[in-house]
């Protein structure tokens, strides 16, 4: 464990980096919270798919007909929450999502490096759409990359980029919380401890 903030800052964004190429990571999935039309807070887990220090973001993937599209239409703000049972340590995220419709060259760059396999998620009826059957035909067809093209039109990009990242570390012993706050640009413009 590091002690400096600096080095653990560094360490937590290590840990995102690894989390992105890593399925087994604990950090390979984020709770992502946006805010509803009622004003009620919403989270469901999302795969990270990209981490960047530099600027301070983090990307994520999913269908535009998707409520959490939606909403983060209407209101970009966001937190993120992950906990890294290895290390002991909580993330918190708070920020401002930007969004990358299909039509974007940024997305269908992403598109390019899916497989076949997430590109068939994107495929049929929009999220939440009411079946009469836990799985249809075509959900459990053996995607190919003729009939998966489709999920194209309906595939967007989250970019998340931090406000701030509330560091929580749990261990057996004395607990300890920082804050660090992000300028726009990503830089950490500030870096604090606080009482956990
Ligand atoms: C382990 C796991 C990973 C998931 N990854 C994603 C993802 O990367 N993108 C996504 O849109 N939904 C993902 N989901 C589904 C979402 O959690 C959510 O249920 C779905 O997207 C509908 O959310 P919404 O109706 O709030 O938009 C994942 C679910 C689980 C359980």
């Amino acid at each position: 464990m590091t002690n400096t903030l600096n080095a653990l800052h560094t360490q937590a964004w290590q840990h995102l980096n690894d989390a992105v190429l890593q399925p087994t990571h604990a950090l390979h999935y984020l709770a992502l919270s946006s805010i509803d039309p009622q004003g009620k807070p919403q989270a469901r887990l999302l795969v990270l798919r990209a981490a960047d220090t530099q600027t301070a973001s983090l990307e994520f993937h999913t269908d535009i007909r998707s409520t959490k599209w939606t909403e983060l239409q209407t209101n970009p703000q966001l937190s993120l929450l992950g906990y890294d049972p290895e290390h002991r340590i909580q993330l918190r995220f708070n920020g401002t999502a930007t969004l990358f419709g299909p039509e974007t060259a940024y997305t269908q760059q992403a598109w390019q490096q899916l497989s076949v396999w997430t590109r068939h998620s994107y495929c049929g009826g929009p999220p939440g759409y009411e079946l009469s059957a836990p799985e249809t035909a075509e959900m459990t067809a053996p995607p190919d990359a003729a009939t998966t093209a489709v999920g194209k039109q309906v595939f967007g990009v989250i970019q998340f980029k931090a406000d701030t990242l509330d560091w929580f570390h749990h261990p057996r012993g004395a607990l300890r919380r920082a804050l660090f706050r992000y300028g726009p640009a990503g830089s950490v413009q500030s870096a604090n401890w606080i009482r956990p």
